[in-house]
């Protein structure tokens, strides 16, 4: 980065925790620097004791840190445990009455179940899974749908060694079928299907269609069943899992595994190429699921949390399957759509299971804040006690509305910035101590050695100047690899800085106060007349003004200033005719050029109903990018939630 990504967006409030909050929290101020203090001075020793402290080992590790195969890191490979094991055994004495999952199925039924009833029906499809010839090692694909039923099966994966790959209910046969065969998984876990939006989302269909094209490797095909549509089982490889339980034991040993034992593999899109399977380890990635649980959500023994991901992300391992119940919590597991019956849905949850700890996405939060502050005002919120974000950059003013209409203005908001690949959270509010600013996920946690740098890997020193976000050390819970491809591995993570520094691939900048915003990914920088900006600031100042509910910025290439931007609005009213709205556009150019300065001022708008999406609700750039400069769609679309939208904001519908 030659010249430096210039940060133009400002924003000055700042939100100091409240005492009520800051007096009960698990993380004091005196605490919070005695951690960074020992972090400090031995980065090993600090992992060490927080592995011993919150982790139940089969065998003991006595190594820490194995950095001979750099940059593949090894953390305490001669130890040995078992993952579910720490989620459930572990808690059967103490709590074994305690709700451990509180599901509820779109269409309102609800199941309560106890760390003893969840540690036995894990252990009963733990032993359907032996039955089916797995073991320890082998690969399984869970294609699920958000039930109670995924977390069961994740936990019987782990309980027994199995390697486990989720693939998101909402991913075609063709991205299915690629993730199987990458994988080689022996066995697929799915369901007949699911229900989101009203409609039954016919999941053993997909994986009927996905086998047809592909994975040979797959002997059987495990079925749950949840919407009770029809399905057709194929003889000799398709088995219900009704029938199957009932003719296992309810006992199933927890098999000890080493602490590097890959525990999942969760396939990204990049912005390019084919899907890369993340690979996570089992004693480091947990240690760090747990430790972040309790530092930045406050986790505590009466909470009731709700973090609303599908565990088709890694926000939905880390935060619904193996944090919180590693720690003994409670969690809320929800299968359907926010929408449904309408948009307090969320809110009617929050009041009806007393949600004390609720996490989502901006896109959601933006998503609701667009439906009108009636719907949160018809229900009781105020059970909650603590908010949090993940997945983009907040803007301020989406930031603003969850502070004042969900947290009731008491809530501490946490705005976590992490990755699939980090396996946790990295930067993020210590809530009861850090001081928020609405847009910045505030400072690197303890023994995370995030820092800004320019293209030579030096830090940037001067206050709000843009750079590559990078983490200095490794830490437990980062990816081992790219499953089956080390090579991508190295060229994706530690391409630059002699392959010293964890290259993350978003900008970023540290304010005077040391405070992490993020800018966007690193190719989402626009360079215009010689200035670099980060696209999702000027999204920021559109979306601040009060016509537009969403917007995305890319790049196009110009004659005179290099780049010019080009912007995509969803206006909070109807789209104009045509997707094209003179005087709307020249207010808003006008407003951004207020807001950020004349540089930024938007060449191009137009108008759609919505934006491409990913089923995680993350804009996809690179198609906006390809509309913009009226270049043909390539590579993959079938990670879009919205396909349709394409159509309409190339304007030919
Ligand atoms: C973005 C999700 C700003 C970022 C856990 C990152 C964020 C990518 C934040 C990872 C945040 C995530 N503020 N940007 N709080 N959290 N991102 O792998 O660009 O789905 O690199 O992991 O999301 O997305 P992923």
């Amino acid at each position: 980065m030659k010249e430096n990504i210039e940060s133009v967006l400002q924003e000055n409030r700042r939100f100091e925790p409240k005492q009520n909050f800051a007096t009960q929290a698990r993380i004091q101020a005196d605490t919070l620097d005695d951690l960074y203090q020992r972090a400090e001075a031995d980065h090993e020793g600090f992992w060490a004791d927080l592995a011993r402290q919150h982790l139940s080992w089969d065998t003991p590790f006595s190594k820490v840190l194995d950095d001979s195969q750099a940059p593949h890191y090894q953390w305490f490979n001669d130890g040995e445990l078992n993952v579910s094991r720490n989620c459930l055994d572990r808690h059967l004495q103490e709590r074994g009455d305690k709700t451990a999952l509180i599901f509820e199925g779109e269409g309102g039924d609800t199941l309560h179940l106890s760390y003893r009833e969840l540690h036995r029906e894990v252990c009963r499809f733990a032993n359907v899974l032996k039955n089916a010839g797995l073991s320890s090692g082998d690969r399984a694909v869970l294609y699920m749908p958000m039930t109670h039923q995924a977390i069961i099966a994740m936990q019987a994966c782990a309980r027994i060694g199995v390697v486990q790959s989720v693939v998101f209910g909402g991913f075609s046969a063709e991205a299915l079928k690629d993730r199987i065969e990458d994988s080689q998984a022996k066995v697929v876990i799915t369901a007949d299907g699911g229900t989101r939006g009203g409609n039954i989302v016919r999941l053993k269909d997909t994986v009927d269609n996905a086998l047809q094209q592909g994975g040979a490797c797959v002997d059987t095909v495990l079925t749950f069943k949840r919407a009770g549509n029809d399905c057709a089982m194929q003889e000799g490889r398709d088995v219900w899992v009704e029938g199957a339980l009932t003719h296992v034991d309810e006992k199933c040993e927890a098999v000890p595994v080493n602490a590097e034992h890959p525990l999942f593999l969760l396939y990204t899109s990049g912005s390019t190429g084919r899907p890369k399977g993340i690979q996570h380890s089992s004693a480091g990635y947990l240690l760090n699921a747990i430790v972040t649980n309790q530092w930045v959500f406050d986790l505590k023994e009466d909470d009731i949390f709700w973090c609303t991901a599908d565990v088709g992300w890694i926000t939905g391992h880390s935060y619904v399957t193996f944090g919180p119940l590693a720690c003994g919590g409670t969690v809320v597991v929800y299968e359907g759509a926010p929408t449904v019956p309408d948009a307090g849905r969320f809110w009617k949850m929050v009041q009806d299971h007393r949600v004390s700890i609720f996490y989502t996405a901006p896109t959601a939060i933006r998503a609701l804040m667009k439906a009108g502050d009636d719907y949160p005002q018809q229900y009781d919120l105020s059970s909650l006690r603590l908010l949090g974000t993940v997945g983009e950059p907040i803007n301020p003013e989406a930031w603003m509305w969850y502070h004042r209409v969900i947290g009731a203005e008491q809530c501490p908001i946490v705005d976590t910035w992490w990755q699939t690949e980090t396996g946790s959270h990295m930067i993020a509010p210590m809530p009861g101590v850090t001081a928020t600013k609405p847009g910045s996920c505030t400072r690197p946690l303890p023994g995370i050695a995030a820092d800004v740098v320019d293209e030579e890997g030096n830090s940037i020193t001067t206050p709000n100047q843009g750079g590559y976000l990078v983490i200095k050390k490794p830490w437990p819970s980062m990816l081992r690899t790219v499953w089956g491809d080390d090579q991508r591995y190295k060229d994706t993570y530690w391409p630059m800085f002699d392959g010293k520094y964890y290259l993350a691939g978003d900008s970023a900048r540290i304010d005077e106060d040391g405070y992490f915003w993020i800018m966007g990914r690193i190719d989402d920088v626009v360079n215009v007349s010689g200035h670099r900006l980060g696209t999702m600031e000027v999204e920021s100042a559109l979306v601040a003004h009060e016509a537009v509910a969403e917007a995305a910025v890319v790049g196009v290439p110009h004659e005179v200033k290099g780049e010019s931007l080009a912007c995509f609005v969803v206006l909070k009213g109807d789209r104009p005719e045509g997707g094209i709205d003179d005087a709307m556009t020249q207010t808003l150019r006008a407003w951004v050029g207020e807001q950020i300065g004349a540089i930024a001022k938007p060449d191009s708008i137009r108008y759609a109903d919505n934006l491409p999406k990913t089923r995680s609700g993350k804009i996809m750039r690179r198609l906006l990018r390809a509309i913009a400069r009226g270049e043909e769609i390539q590579g993959d679309t079938s990670t879009l939630e919205n396909a349709g939208i394409l159509d309409q904001l190339k304007g030919e519908q």
